[in-house]
């Protein structure tokens, strides 16, 4: 049996929960990305938190892209899939003395550097090596990305990156670290943007604070404008591909580059959402006084999403073709936000039927936790036995 895209038979064998990655569609997807991306001339790193996957990484690495790194944990997995370090930035507003010199001792492409305390460091520790550290300035654009306040990061109250307020110290403080090198400024909104005027308004702000840089004798090698594409998580169809040909357009209509002057991306959710899922077995169907509950056996620990940012997700019973009823999908974990559904439209439902949770490839293996002692989920690929 094959509902959807899924191989209901060999799933029935798996332990559940697991994640089902369907790798036909990540790698449409990351051709779709490329395509686009290649029109222009763009640089794209694949955002690693989104989800760093051994096969994932591996097959983003061999499609061409680069990789975004926020730890040097981030920057091994990557080289070890296949990146090459000469693609790989490394952001993050804290990082450590190691993950820098981890950074140093690959030759990575840059650092992308948050304060004035850590441009120091790296001065520092690339001067121990003999090195000059490649460093791009990540500066707080304070454009409102209109998404989840969890995850919108672009704004002056936001914790990352430089003001520009306080740009001509920072710049005069560049001209003395002799073992640093700017080489870009960087930037990042916020996530799961699918609106595109966000972008638009940065791209505004890139070309004024690039006229800064260019007063002040700059000649900046790259632009980086982040990631935060998002995708259609109610898609009709459930298979969502990411519009990245609108994406990549308001940046090509929008942003002054300078002569020879790159631009890169740090694009994680739409590129991996939509080819994961996790499945759910169901231990009961309980029967409430106004409502029906389907107990499941995967929880918040697998997938935080919808309990951390109130994210939606679509749910679908794989094994039923019985009429639709409403159901609450909730999870075994002592929480009342261990809920992934509520009045969610599923197939009729009895224990031991499979239940999909869709467009969970980004932000949901990688954020699975051992809460309450669980197991972490499992692994399932569409081109496994
Ligand atoms: N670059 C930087 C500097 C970032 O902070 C992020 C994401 C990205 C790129 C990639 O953004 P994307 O293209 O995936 O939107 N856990 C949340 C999302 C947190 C995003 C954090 N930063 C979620 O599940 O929705």
């Amino acid at each position: 049996m094959v509902k959807g895209s899924f191989p209901v038979d060999k799933l029935r064998v798996v332990e559940t929960p697991f994640y089902f990655y369907d790798l036909q569609l990540l790698k449409q997807n990351l051709e779709a990305a490329k395509t686009e991306a290649e029109r222009y001339g763009y640089h794209v790193h694949y955002a690693v938190k989104a989800n760093a996957n051994d096969r994932i990484l591996e097959t983003i690495a061999k499609a061409g892209f680069g990789a975004d790194c926020v730890s040097g944990g981030e920057v091994e997995a990557s080289i070890k899939a296949g990146f090459p370090a000469g693609k790989v930035v490394f952001a993050g507003v804290g990082k450590a003395d190691w993950e820098i010199n981890l950074g140093l001792d690959n030759d990575i492409f840059c650092f992308n550097a948050e304060s004035i305390p850590e441009l120091e460091v790296i001065d520092e520790l690339a001067a121990a090596k003999g090195k000059k550290a490649r460093v791009a300035l990540r500066i707080n654009p304070n454009v409102d990305a209109h998404t989840h306040h969890y995850i919108t990061t672009g704004l002056n109250e936001n914790k990352f990156g430089f003001n520009m307020e306080d740009m001509s110290k920072v710049v005069d403080l560049l001209k003395t670290l002799t073992n640093v090198e700017l080489v870009g400024i960087h930037f990042h909104i916020g996530s799961q943007i699918t609106d595109m005027c966000p972008f638009q308004n940065l791209c505004v702000r890139v070309n004024e604070i690039q006229d800064f840089f260019e007063q002040k004798g700059f000649k900046l090698e790259h632009v980086n404008v982040g990631g935060g594409l998002g995708i259609n998580y109610q898609h009709p169809n459930h298979v969502p591909i990411s519009d990245f040909e609108a994406y990549f357009k308001v940046f090509h209509n929008h942003l002054q580059l300078r002569p020879r002057q790159q631009l890169h991306f740090e694009l994680g959710r739409a590129m991996v959402a939509s080819c994961g899922s996790l499945i759910t077995k169901v231990l009961y169907v309980k029967e409430g006084t106004t409502k029906k509950f389907a107990i499941v056996d995967a929880g918040m620990t697998d997938l935080i999403r919808p309990a951390l940012y109130q994210a939606y997700h679509h749910i679908e019973n794989i094994t039923s073709d019985e009429p639709f009823e409403p159901y609450d999908v909730v999870g075994p974990i002592c929480e009342s936000s261990d809920t992934f559904g509520t009045a969610r439209m599923l197939n009729g439902t009895k224990r031991g039927d499979l239940i999909a949770l869709r467009s969970a490839g980004a932000y949901g293996e990688i954020m699975a936790s051992r809460y309450n002692l669980r197991k972490l989920p499992g692994v399932y690929y569409s081109d496994q036995d």
